[in-house]
C-alpha cells in the first residue's frame, strides 16, 4: 500500500537541487520475537518512519532496517511451552510483526532476524577484536542453578518471598511489595519459575566485556552531542558511579551463538542483538550491490541514527559504542531516544483494556490515524507520550478530517463540476501560495530535528490559513453567476493548490492518505521540491474521502476487544482465579487480627520515586493525621490515577526505613501485581481516620 520512492528518483531530486546528499542508516530498536507489537512498541516505529520518510522526501540518501531479536531464554523457554523449535517460533512471530509494521506504513529498507549467518559472523568477529585488544576476561562465578531442568537461571526465573517485607511470590532481583532490590540468592524458600525445583548454587565459567577500558572514549563521545541533554545527563551518572565489566555469556541450553572457543557458553542476547543492526543492513548491502565498508569503517562520512526506547539507553549509549570502537567499527552519530505511551494516563494495562495490540487496533481504526496522533505529540525529548482517546478522537477528526481533508472535498466540486475536472492557468493569489513554499523550511527543520508535534502545528496553522482562504472568497457565490464562473475556477484552483503543499508537507506522518491525495491531483509521486511549482492547467481526479471521521464506539469497541483478547476464555469451570492460585494461608485468632488497625485514609498526594521503578510516594491522610507510605503501586497506577481518593491502610504497622524514606504504614490492595493492582476503596461516606473493622 505504501513504497518509498525509488532510489533512482531520490538522487534526480538531489541533484536537480544541488545539495549535498547525505547517506544515513537508521535503525529502530529490535523487538523480541516472543510476542506480538503492541501500541507502546509503535511509538517507536512510527517516529522513526517519519524521520525516514521525510529524510526520502527530501532527498536523501536514507536506508532503514530492523529485525526481529530473536535469541534468549524466554524465547527458547517459549517454544518449549509451545511445543514447536525456537527457530519456528521465531519465524512465525517474525511473519505476525512484519504483517503489522507493513499495515501501519513502516517502511523498511529491510526487515531481518538476528539468528541470521550475517549476525553470527559479525558478532563472533567483533567478540574477536575485542578479546585480541584484551577487552574480554573471564572467571568462574556462582549462580542459581535448576537442578532439574539441568539449567542456570536467570534471576527472573526465580521467586520467593522477600527477604526484608517477607511478600511472597516475589522476583529474584526485587520486591514488588516494599521495593527491596536484592540477588536471587537472598530470597527466603526460592523456587524455580520453571520447573518449582529449589535452585542450587552452581559455579560457572563466564565471560566479560571490560567496559571501563572505554570510560575516556564514551566520556568524550557522550559530551559531544551525540545523545539527548536528558541522556547525557543519565550517562554522567554512570559515569559516576563508575563503569563495570559487563557479562556476556550464558551457559547452554541457550537459544543464540556458540561462543567461538568454547563448548557450552552462548552470547548473551544483548551482545549480538545491536550488531543485528549491522547484519541486518550488511543483508541489504548484499542484495543492492551496496559497499558495507564504506558505511561501518571508522572513518566513514555516513550517518547511523539509533532510535530507541528510553529503557535500552544503557545497551546502546555504553555497551554498544564501546564494542564497536573496540573492533574498530565507526559509531553511531546519534542516539535518539523516546519515552513510554500512557493511556488515558496511565501505564497500559491489561485488566483495562488499554494494552492494545496493534493487530486489534487494526480491526477497528485506520493506522494513519495513529500515526497522526503520534507525530502531533512527539518532540525530540524522553518524555512519556499520553494517547488520551477521546483527545485521539477529537484531533483525527477536526484536524485531518475537519481541516485538512475538508479543503479539498470543498473545493473539487466546483473543479469537477463546473470545469471538466481542470484547473486553471493561473493563481488569483500567488503570494499566498508562496508563503505556503517558504515556511516549508521551517517545517523541515522541525521534522529533521525531531520535533514532529511543532512540525504538525505548524502545517494545521497554514490548513487553517487555507479554509480561511476559501471562506471569504466565497466561490459558492460567484458560482451563481455565470461572468465571474472564471474566478470560481481560479480560487478553486488555487485552494488545491494549497492542499497539494500541506499533503506534500504532511507526507512522512500519512503516507497513505498522501498517496491518496496523489492519485486525486494526478500527479506523480511528490518530494519535497515538487511544491516550488504549482499545478496549473491540470486536469485532476474526481474526489474520494481521503479520510473519515472517527466515532467514539469504534474506539470503545477497540478496548472491549483488548479486554477480551486476554482474559482466558473457556467454558470449563474456572479454576483459574485468584483463590486458586493464591491458596488462602494459615488462621489467625481474632485477637491477633483486632491488633492491626485498618483505617480510612485520603490519597493527598502520589509521586514517582525517582530510582525505585515500582514504587509510589504516597501522601495519606488520617483525618488530622498525614503518613508517608511508601507503597509497590507504580506498576499499575500513574500518581495522578491515585490523587484524591480513598483506600484502606494499615495505620499501626512498624515504620520501616527504607533507601528513599520511612514508610509509616502499609495500603491494602487487591491482585497478582504488575498491572493487576487494585487498591481496596470504601464504599461512599466514608471519612479519612475511620477505623476499618
Ligand atoms: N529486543 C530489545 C531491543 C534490542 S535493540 C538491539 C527490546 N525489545 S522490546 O520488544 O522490548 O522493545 C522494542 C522497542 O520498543 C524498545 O525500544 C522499547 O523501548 C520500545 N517500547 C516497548 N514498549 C514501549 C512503550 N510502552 N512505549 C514506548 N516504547 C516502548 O527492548
Ligand atoms: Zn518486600
Amino acid at each position: 500500500m505504501w513504497h518509498n520512492p525509488g532510489q533512482a528518483q531520490q538522487q534526480r531530486a538531489a541533484t536537480d537541487r544541488g545539495f549535498m546528499q547525505r547517506n544515513i542508516l537508521v535503525t529502530s530498536a529490535l523487538p523480541y520475537a516472543n510476542g506480538p507489537i503492541h501500541l507502546g512498541h509503535l511509538v517507536e516505529y512510527i517516529q522513526t518512519d517519519i524521520w525516514v520518510r521525510f529524510q526520502k522526501l527530501r532527498g536523501n540518501r536514507c536506508i532503514y532496517v530492523c529485525a526481529d531479536d530473536a535469541h534468549g531464554t524466554p524465547i527458547m523457554l517459549k517454544a518449549r511451552e509451545l511445543g514447536i523449535t525456537p527457530e519456528e517460533l521465531i519465524e512465525r512471530i517474525g511473519r505476525e510483526h512484519q504483517d503489522d509494521f507493513a499495515a501501519f506504513g513502516i517502511g523498511f529498507d529491510n526487515y531481518y532476524t538476528t539468528h541470521s549467518q550475517e549476525n553470527r559472523e559479525l558478532s563472533e568477529l567483533i567478540y574477536e577484536r575485542n578479546r585480541e585488544a584484551g577487552h574480554i576476561d573471564s572467571r568462574t562465578i556462582k549462580q542459581a542453578y535448576d537442578p532439574d531442568e539441568g539449567m542456570f537461571l536467570p534471576d527472573r526465573y526465580i521467586k520467593g518471598e522477600c527477604p526484608r517485607c517477607g511478600a511472597a511470590d516475589q522476583y529474584g532481583d526485587s520486591c514488588e511489595a516494599c521495593g527491596a532490590t536484592y540477588t536471587p540468592t537472598d530470597l527466603i524458600n526460592p523456587v524455580s519459575v520453571i520447573s518449582g525445583a529449589t535452585p542450587e548454587e552452581r559455579e560457572s565459567l563466564h565471560y566479560f566485556f571490560r567496559l571501563q577500558d572505554f570510560e575516556t572514549m564514551l566520556k568524550d563521545w557522550a559530551r559531544s552531542g551525540h545523545v539527548q541533554p536528558e541522556v547525557a545527563n543519565k550517562l554522567e551518572e554512570w559515569f559516576q558511579e563508575g563503569l563495570r565489566e559487563w557479562d556476556i555469556s550464558r551457559d547452554a541450553p541457550y537459544f543464540g551463538f556458540r561462543i567461538p572457543g568454547t563448548e557450552d557458553k552462548y552470547f548473551y542476547v544483548w551482545l549480538d542483538a545491536p550488531i543485528g543492526y549491522m547484519a541486518s543492513f550488511r543483508n541489504w548491502c548484499e542484495r543492492h550491490g551496496e559497499d558495507f565498508d564504506a558505511w561501518w569503517d571508522a572513518d566513514s562520512d555516513t550517518e547511523l541514527y539509533h532510535f530507541i526506547g528510553k529503557d535500552i539507553v544503557y545497551f546502546h549509549a555504553l555497551f554498544w559504542p564501546a564494542m564497536l570502537h573496540g573492533a574498530g567499527f565507526r559509531k553511531p552519530t546519534r542516539i535518539c531516544a523516546h519515552g513510554f505511551m500512557t493511556v488515558d494516563g496511565a501505564k497500559m494495562s491489561k485488566s483495562r483494556g488499554t494494552f492494545i495490540m496493534a493487530h486489534t487496533y487494526r480491526n477497528h481504526l485506520n493506522p494513519e490515524y495513529l500515526r497522526y496522533y503520534m507525530a502531533a505529540k512527539l518532540g525530540s525529548n524522553v518524555h512519556d507520550l499520553d494517547l488520551n482517546l477521546d483527545d485521539f478522537t477529537q484531533r483525527v477528526n477536526s484536524d485531518l478530517v475537519g481541516k485538512l481533508v475538508n479543503i479539498a472535498s470543498r473545493s473539487s466540486g466546483f473543479i469537477t463540476k463546473r470545469f471538466d475536472g481542470r484547473l486553471a492557468g493561473e493563481l488569483p493569489a500567488p503570494e499566498i501560495y508562496r508563503e505556503f513554499v517558504a515556511r516549508g523550511e521551517q517545517i523541515a527543520e522541525a521534522y529533521e530535528n525531531r520535533e514532529f508535534s511543532r512540525a504538525v502545528r505548524e502545517i494545521m496553522a497554514l490548513a487553517d490559513q487555507a479554509n480561511q482562504y476559501f471562506d471569504e472568497e466565497q466561490p459558492w457565490v460567484l458560482a451563481r453567476d455565470e461572468s465571474t464562473l472564471p474566478q470560481v475556477q481560479a480560487i478553486c484552483t488555487q485552494t488545491l493548490n494549497l492542499f497539494r503543499v500541506l499533503m506534500v508537507y504532511l507526507k512522512p506522518v500519512v503516507p497513505g492518505i498522501a498517496a491518496g491525495a496523489e492519485a486525486f491531483l494526478n500527479v506523480d509521486e511528490q518530494n519535497w521540491q515538487s511544491v516550488q511549482a504549482p499545478l496549473l492547467d491540470h486536469a485532476i481526479n474526481r474526489f474520494q474521502p481521503l479520510a473519515t471521521r472517527v466515532e467514539r464506539a469504534q474506539v470503545d469497541a477497540m478496548i472491549e476487544e483488548s479486554r477480551e483478547t486476554l482474559a482466558p476464555k473457556t467454558d470449563a469451570p474456572d479454576t483459574s482465579g485468584p483463590l486458586a492460585d493464591d491458596p488462602i494461608g494459615d488462621t489467625v485468632d481474632i485477637d491477633t487480627f483486632a491488633r492491626v488497625d485498618l483505617r480510612v485514609a485520603r490519597i493527598r498526594e502520589a509521586a514517582r520515586v525517582d530510582g525505585a521503578d515500582k514504587l509510589l510516594r504516597l501522601s495519606l491522610d488520617l483525618g488530622g493525621e498525614t503518613r508517608t507510605v511508601f507503597a509497590g503501586l507504580r506498576s499499575a497506577y500513574a500518581p495522578e490515577d491515585l490523587q484524591g481518593r480513598l483506600t484502606v491502610m494499615v495505620a499501626n504497622l512498624a515504620p520501616r526505613k527504607m533507601r528513599f524514606g520511612v514508610s509509616e504504614g502499609m495500603v491494602l490492595a487487591a491482585g497478582p501485581g504488575g498491572d493487576e493492582i487494585f487498591i481496596l476503596e470504601p464504599d461512599s461516606g466514608a471519612r479519612p481516620g475511620m477505623r476499618v473493622k
